[in-house]
């Protein structure tokens, strides 16, 4: 009896401690999407549950803390995953589970697919296939109220130690878990406590690039607080001040230095490679980019005096000779200009598509004969113009000058322009979210060449969708840049009584007092992103009733943590969310109603090339539209755009852009 009693003390005891030591799970968040729902006491729902209690059931053969099973047959079929904290024991891991799976019943009651975040696990369920495949969206995030005090120097500690932690569990954890920790002293009196962990399902660069995302995501949700975390299907990060993790010191925790501040080389421990790895690349990076940066300054300084020297005038002649087509050759490529030859209209004239004896396929614009310009002026445009070679730009191939006739000889570029694609319902599930990301990235490239890397300074004036051109492989191609010059426009400097360009992508400073500079196409450039996310004109909102303009409705959901909600639908179930939200960021950035304060084409161009870059917070853009009818009076026609068919409605005055003229 006696022994039966001690025994049972002892068990209660054990019991007692081992919960005393684990708390009770703790919820943290969900998303029930109900963009597809099903019936009640539909086999769907059956198969939900059967699924819940399948993942319940199983945690001892889950592995590394994650499980995935299904249940049911082919239409109503369930997918569902559980994932463990990485440090958490297999009975608070059970605990979690069971817990996850009755709130979320609870939570999402009709919806086909679930996510519960606990601080302690993950389960989700959906009618599409989840397993192996990373899943960026949707996403929570959170923070804590409590404020950091130095939030710099905070930040700073904070990126280095989630680079480090999200390369460890992305590529280092020997352990298959996808799971790092790491501990670094903030303050004497304040460590920084940091996790990071990804379903193990997920191969190493599928982690790293989620893990990507949601650490891309902190600025946005946690700037300045002593906690944040960012909850993503497949992967989530945490951050607090306090330890929210049971490791002890050793095993996955690592132990980060604070990063080169004057006064933490006395506190500074041994330091392991990845860590040196991971501090000193980016700086050698980063100096050897500066070194770069000076070189071409100076380069450029040095040469703003003397390009176009003299005896270059000679090369030039002969140069032109070489892009001289016959007219006869032109009308036998594009048959006599004939009607079903023409693909487009531009503000200059028509554009004909034609196809040369050697089998080479052109696309012939065929200049308006009020063309004022003389024909050296005009021989001299084209030369320079044919020079710029670049794959984000259609080339200009020749000219043809014959009498009264002129005509300008571009590659013919297949696939139509950006507009005929994205505002088109039944044609935008063509552009999925990877096209889109490339074309918005091959625009910023030509762009960057017309602002920075041709010979000449080029002002494109009129970026917009219709100008962009797609070849076979989707590939972005501006066109119509550098026309003003050809057309002989008045192009004296920077401030024009002249508007040209098209309204919703002008900038305010160009559109209400002719200013403009090369912050104007950027300020296009940033419209024409927030379009290509959205699959919306920014002209579209005008008319219709209550809605704002494209940069007001993206403005609010930036403000709102809500950016994803800009995304077009077609694109919401599979995309990069860090990309996606990079994105948004920069082109928010491009519309800044002041011209100082947007990026230049090349700082841009860093942005989205490499996460490292920090984006500063915008301001709030110009909504200039909506004083539209102040500026119309300029407003001359409608055109549509040169090589496409698309006969786009865009209002547009005139169809030229200009060339500052600053040769270095
Ligand atoms: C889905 O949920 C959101 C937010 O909870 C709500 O605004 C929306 O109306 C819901 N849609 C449907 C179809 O129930
Ligand atoms: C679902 O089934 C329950 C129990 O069988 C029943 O009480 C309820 O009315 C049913 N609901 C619907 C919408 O059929
Ligand atoms: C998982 O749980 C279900 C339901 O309890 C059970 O039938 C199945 O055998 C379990 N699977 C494994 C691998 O243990
Ligand atoms: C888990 O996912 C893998 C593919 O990622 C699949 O091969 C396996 O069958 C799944 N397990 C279960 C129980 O469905
Ligand atoms: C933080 O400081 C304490 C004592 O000041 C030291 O024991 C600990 O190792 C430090 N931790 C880190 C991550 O530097
Ligand atoms: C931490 O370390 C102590 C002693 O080394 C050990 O008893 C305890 O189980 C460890 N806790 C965890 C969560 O590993
Ligand atoms: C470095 O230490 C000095 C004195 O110890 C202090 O005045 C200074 O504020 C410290 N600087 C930083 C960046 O912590």
């Amino acid at each position: 009896m006696v022994s039966l009693n001690t025994s049972l003390v002892f068990m209660l005891l054990f019991t007692l401690l081992s919960f005393s030591s684990e708390a009770a799970p703790t919820y943290s968040s969900h998303y029930c999407d109900n963009s597809t729902s099903f019936t009640p006491n539909s086999t769907y729902q059956a198969n939900i549950k059967a699924l819940l209690f399948s993942l319940s059931s199983n945690i001892s053969s889950g592995k590394n803390g994650f499980y995935n099973t299904t249940a049911g047959q082919d239409p109503n079929l369930v997918y569902g995953t559980f994932l463990c904290r990485g440090d958490v024991s297999a009975n608070l891991c059970q605990d979690c589970v069971a817990s996850a799976s009755s709130e979320i019943t609870r939570r999402c009651l009709m919806e086909k697919m679930g996510v519960i975040w606990y601080d302690e696990c993950t389960v989700r369920y959906s009618d599409q296939n989840i397993f192996s495949t990373v899943r960026e969206v949707p996403g929570m995030d959170k923070s804590s109220s409590a404020s950091i005090t130095d939030k710099d120097r905070f930040n700073q500690l904070l990126v280095s130690v989630m680079k480090i932690l999200e390369n460890r569990a992305a590529y280092e954890d020997k352990s298959g878990k996808k799971f790092a920790a790491g501990e670094a002293n903030f303050t004497s009196s304040q460590t920084l406590y940091s996790l990071v962990q990804c379903t193990p399902d997920l191969t190493d660069a599928l982690c790293f690039r989620c893990l990507q995302s949601a650490i891309a995501t902190l600025p946005m949700c946690c700037d300045g607080k002593q906690g944040g975390r960012v909850l993503l299907p497949s992967c989530n990060i945490r951050y607090e001040t306090f330890p929210f993790y049971h490791l002890n010191g050793t095993g996955n925790t690592v132990l980060v230095p604070l990063p080169s501040s004057p006064n933490s080389t006395k506190g500074q421990r041994k330091i392991s490679s990845p860590i040196i790895i991971a501090i000193v690349v980016p700086v050698v990076i980063s100096l050897v980019l500066l070194a770069l940066a000076l070189f071409l300054l100076r380069r450029r300084a040095s040469k703003k005096y003397n390009a176009l020297p003299e005896d270059k005038v000679a090369e030039e002649t002969t140069a032109s000779e070489s892009l001289k087509f016959n007219l006869a050759t032109i009308e036998a490529a594009t048959n006599n200009f004939s009607s079903d030859n023409k693909i487009g209209e531009g503000g200059f004239g028509e554009v004909y598509k034609g196809k040369l004896s050697n089998g080479q396929e052109v696309a012939v614009k065929r200049l308006s004969k009020s063309s004022v310009q003389g024909a050296e002026q005009f021989k001299n445009e084209v030369v320079l113009l044919a020079k710029l070679e670049h794959r984000n730009l259609v080339r200009l191939l020749g000219f043809c000058l014959d009498g009264e006739e002129k005509l300008l000889i571009y590659e013919y570029v297949p696939n139509k322009s950006l507009d005929y694609f994205l505002f088109d319902p039944e044609k935008q599930g063509n552009l999925d979210w990877s096209r889109r990301y490339k074309i918005i990235g091959g625009i910023a490239r030509g762009l960057l060449y017309l602002h920075e890397d041709s010979r000449l300074r080029i002002i494109h004036r009129d970026l917009k969708a219709g100008n962009v051109l797609l070849d076979e492989d989707m590939n972005a191609k501006i066109s119509d840049f550098g026309t003003a010059r050809i057309f002989g426009v008045d192009q004296t400097q920077a401030n024009t009584r002249r508007i040209v360009g098209t309204f919703g992508y002008m900038s305010p400073e160009y559109a209400m007092r002719g200013k403009f500079s090369m912050k104007s196409d950027v300020f296009s450039f940033g419209v024409l992103i927030l379009e290509i996310i959205s699959g919306r004109k920014n002209s579209s909102f005008y008319q219709s009733d209550g809605a704002d303009d494209l940069l007001s409705y993206s403005w609010k959901h930036w403000t709102n943590e809500t950016p994803l909600e800009l995304l077009d639908s077609n694109l919401r179930a599979n995309c990069s969310r860090n990309e996606v939200v990079r994105c948004i960021h920069i082109g928010l950035l491009c519309v800044q109603e002041d011209p100082a304060n947007r990026p230049t084409m090349t700082r841009v161009g860093l942005m989205l090339d490499s996460y490292s870059v920090s984006l500063p917070l915008p301001q709030k853009p110009a909504f200039f539209l909506r004083s539209r009818n102040e500026l119309s009076p300029q407003g001359k026609g409608l055109k549509s755009s040169d090589q496409s068919s698309s006969k786009s409605t865009t209002l547009s005055i005139n169809e030229v852009s200009v060339t500052e003229l600053e040769p270095r």
